[in-house]
């Protein structure tokens, strides 16, 4: 037996929908295995201040389906210092916890790497609407964001037809371009614009968007990633070469927030029941991974190494195909 009795269950980072299910599955498949959790508030600010509430089945019966995060989370810059970091893990002591489940992106796992060295045992799931996680093909959040970015842009571009301009919309993802990619295939998009691709060549845009003119199109859409380029200067240059009139749309935190797809819900819950399957075999400092769509886990010090989940060149290959 692990000998685990009691742990702790955060969010940290951005929110992301399915987080929800992943504290449930950890709630409920602690109980059990006889394992008492408490839920500590607002990510690893709550570890420091040690603001917690019990968790109890009952407590989270009902919350599969709710977007956000019941335990609230934070991007905690204290924990970057070591001396907060020690404050933190005296509190676990103190309060007899065996083990830190922590649910967030990428953020969260250097956190628990460097919370490792105070001797914690912390178990982390990927959560993060970015899917920018090196060592998982999936991260808890990034169906449901790609569905709601979808959902919008279909909706911009009902309007953006309607007037005969080219929408430039602006989606999350922050170094990665996952959100981008799929929204932008699913709504047909002329040009998506991805950090891992884009080489600064506006005349790639504005080029595809004159060959469809020319072909009688009189309607247009680009996705753009966050921060590979600004989106008003990018609307600028279109109409600047192509004379069409061209307006942005920042989709921002809508795609975060919402109802978790059903996606989101099944691996949220095979996630947080996984994390206390590697408690219960004796494991410490691990992270949940998916790999051709099968749980595994990783040493969280060995998981930031590897990369996974670059940007999958086939689906690259067919988004240029496709908007040819
Ligand atoms: O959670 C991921 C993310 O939404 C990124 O896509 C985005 O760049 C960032 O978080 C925004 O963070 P904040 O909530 O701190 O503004």
């Amino acid at each position: 037996m692990s000998g685990i009795r009691k742990i702790a269950v955060l969010t940290s980072g951005g929110d992301a929908p399915g987080m929800n299910s992943a504290i449930r599955a950890v709630v409920f498949s602690a109980a059990h295995f006889g394992i008492s959790v408490v839920g500590v508030l607002r990510g690893y600010d709550g570890l420091i201040d040690w603001e917690t509430i019990p968790l109890e089945v009952e407590d989270v019966r009902n919350i599969n389906n709710q977007g956000g995060t019941i335990l609230f989370t934070s991007r905690c810059e204290r924990f970057l210092q070591k001396e907060y970091r020690e404050q933190a893990a005296s509190n676990l002591k103190k309060n007899e916890i065996d083990a830190v489940v922590a649910i967030g992106g990428d953020g969260t796992l250097r956190g628990a790497i460097d919370f490792r060295q105070e001797g914690i045992n912390i178990i982390c799931i990927p959560g993060t609407i970015d899917r920018d996680v090196a060592c998982t093909e999936y991260t808890l959040g990034f169906d449901t964001a790609a569905n709601t970015a979808t959902e919008a842009i279909d909706r911009i571009r009902d309007s953006s037809v309607s007037h005969g301009r080219c929408s430039v919309v602006e989606v999350m993802g922050r170094k990665r371009g996952y959100i981008a990619l799929w929204a932008g295939m699913a709504t047909s998009a002329d040009a998506i614009v991805l950090p891992e691709k884009w080489d600064g060549n506006f005349d790639s845009i504005t080029d595809a968007i004159k060959r469809r003119h020319a072909d009688g199109r009189n309607s247009y859409l680009v996705v753009v990633a966050e921060g590979v380029t600004d989106a008003p200067e990018l609307a600028e240059r279109i109409r600047e070469k192509t004379g069409i009139e061209s307006r942005v749309s920042v989709l921002g935190y809508i795609q975060r927030g919402g109802q978790p797809t059903a996606k989101d819900r099944m691996y949220g819950s095979l996630m947080g029941a996984y994390a206390i399957e590697i408690l219960n075999r004796g494991g410490k400092n691990r992270i949940v991974a998916i790999k051709n769509d099968v749980l595994i886990d990783y040493d969280i010090t060995e998981a930031i190494n590897l990369e996974n989940n670059t940007l999958d060149s086939f689906q690259y290959e067919l988004s240029l195909l496709l908007s040819e």
